[in-house]
């Protein structure tokens, strides 16, 4: 061969992997509102910025005529390039090839860019589009799984792994995203189940969409799954570039910080907001916003529709990356029932792997009770918050808009608890229990032996309140560090936060601890 017909084969070769399954199978992928593997990268990356590595990888199967059928790249996208200049290894499912399914060279180019993604300490992102399991490889594609579940674990905490799901998710592909930091779904067209609608009817007799079974809809909102359900493809490539400009690159790393003016950080809204009846709910996204850099623009929350009791999401504080867990009055009054538990802990903990500040905004009549929430383990799932919170060395500032009783109080990242900045609103009620519930209990004789018993409730209810609904006590103690207007709480957190920059706090030395799963 000459040196041009070698230079020929390279063009045409490259020619033939960007076809991927052909363009009949990338016409049926535009048809059914997807994009294609390559379409997908382009979005995400900078323009001009993606390295592919493995263009010509090809599998290796002789079994049910797989060895007349071969693409180059062999199903899977995979390389580095820049989200706003930053390095990211990424790798994209193409399912015009096998159906995105996922065979052993297809699982070893995702594993050989996991491993230069830890090495080289950047973020992997998965976009997701596969059929599962290449069925003609047997074994040999399990294990390729098997290879991809072990690096998530390894690689978690160390550099973040973000999960797109643009298509089929099935079986036990379903956990390499679910070992991953986030997982974005988009609707109507990805779905993730453990087994299908056709098994789900055999075993159980359950009648059941792949949409209603394991939709964006159903992960977002009833399952948790899911953080994000993007409307289209678009919008959820926006959102994993949205979510890395508030992560650092690695575990070693600070999160990106903005350029930052001070100038007047008085918030004279946020005195409006706690209601005077301490019963009536209000939204606390609106104190969010009241605080926050850029207001409601530059809040990215997470889990939006799922244990909407609890508001978790990132934001900016002076330029600097926040986590924020927010107790939610508007829904449930703002208890902490089993899946907000869940929500939170997982969410502290994200923010804890990856030097991201947390601060907690905290209204909580305490845990929910009853049979539904003690039978399925509201003790184990709550312990899983006061856990994250308890290791958590990030700074961690809490302010007490209103309520902060019972256990949740000591939970909901208390000074007890290893915050380092307490704040409470002149609203805050910081108590073992509400006042009726007290008082029915410690003057239960008085009481029942007064002429009057609801009147005396009322009286030793109201000495309760007087006593307890108030944040003094705790302030007197000095577990709160200071009482605060709400519209100064933007201020003493920037400085908080700009105290706290360079706090270094450590865990006792151990293998690891043993989070109540
Ligand atoms: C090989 C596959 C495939 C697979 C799809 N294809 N899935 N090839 N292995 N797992 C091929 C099809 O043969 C077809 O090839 C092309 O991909 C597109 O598939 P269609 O069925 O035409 O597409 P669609 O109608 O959109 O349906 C998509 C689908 C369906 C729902 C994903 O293909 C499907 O049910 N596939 C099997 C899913 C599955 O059971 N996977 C194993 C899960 S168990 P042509 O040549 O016609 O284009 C598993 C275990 C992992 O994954 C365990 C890890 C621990």
């Amino acid at each position: 061969m000459t040196k041009a017909e070698k230079s020929a084969e390279l063009l045409r070769k490259n020619q033939e992997a960007l076809l991927g399954g052909g363009q009949s199978r990338i016409d049926a992928q535009h048809k059914k509102g997807k994009l294609t593997a390559r379409e997908r990268i382009d979005l995400l990356l900078d323009p001009g910025t993606f390295e592919e590595i493995g263009k010509f990888v090809m599998h290796r199967c002789k079994d049910f005529g797989l060895d007349k059928e071969y693409y180059l790249g062999d199903g899977v996208v995979t390389g580095y390039g820049k989200v706003n200049g930053r390095l990211v290894y990424v790798f994209s499912q193409d399912f015009t090839v096998f159906g995105g399914s996922l065979s052993e060279t297809h699982a070893e180019k995702i594993c050989k860019i996991m491993d230069l993604a830890m090495k080289n300490g950047a973020p992997v992102i998965g976009l997701n589009d596969s059929g599962g399991a290449r069925i003609q490889e047997g074994v040999m594609s399990l294990g390729g799984y098997a290879d991809i579940f072990y690096r998530n674990t390894l690689a978690s905490g160390v550099i973040p792994q973000l999960s797109a799901i643009m298509g089929p998710c099935a079986g036990g592909a379903v956990y390499s995203p679910a070992i991953t930091d986030f997982i974005l779904m988009v609707e109507n067209t990805s779905y993730m189940f453990v087994t299908g609608p056709n098994v789900v009817k055999t075993v159980t007799h359950e009648e059941v969409t792949s949409e209603e079974l394991g939709g964006a809809s159903t992960h977002s909102t009833k399952s948790g799954v899911a953080h994000f359900a993007c409307a289209n493809e678009v919008e959820c490539i926006n959102h994993l570039k949205k979510l890395l400009s508030f992560i650092p690159q690695n575990c070693e790393e600070e999160p990106p910080r903005l350029p930052y003016t001070p100038s007047d950080e008085m918030r004279p809204e946020l005195d409006d907001i706690i209601p005077d009846n301490p019963n009536q709910p209000y939204d606390i996204r609106d104190v969010i916003f009241g605080i926050i850099d850029e207001g409601e623009n530059g809040f990215l929350e997470v889990h939006k529709n799922f244990a909407e009791n609890i508001v978790v999401g990132f934001a900016r504080l002076a330029g600097r990356s926040i986590g924020i867990v927010a107790n939610q009055p508007a829904v449930l009054a703002g208890v902490l029932d089993i899946n907000a538990s869940i929500k939170a802990a997982r969410f502290v903990r994200f923010c804890d792997s990856f030097n991201i500040p947390l601060l907690v905004l905290e209204d909580v009549p305490g845990f929910l009770p009853g049979t539904d929430q003690e039978w399925h383990g509201i003790i184990t799932h709550g312990a899983k918050l006061l856990y994250a919170f308890c290791e958590a060395t990030v700074p961690r500032v809490t302010v007490i808009t209103r309520k902060a009783y019972g256990g949740a109080y000591d939970v909901m990242n208390s000074k007890h608890i290893g915050a380092d900045m307490n704040y409470a609103w002149p609203t805050a009620e910081i108590a073992v229990m509400g006042a009726k519930g007290a008082a029915e209990i410690i003057f239960r004789k008085e009481i029942s032996e007064a002429a009057d018993p609801e009147a005396a409730l009322k009286e030793k209810e109201a000495e309760y309140n007087h006593k307890f609904a108030n944040p003094w006590r705790a302030a007197h103690r000095g577990f709160i560090d200071e009482v605060i207007e709400p519209h100064q709480t933007r201020q003493k957190l920037i400085t908080a936060f700009e105290m706290l920059q360079n706090k270094v706090a450590t865990l006792p030395r151990k293998k690891h601890g043993n989070i109540p799963l």
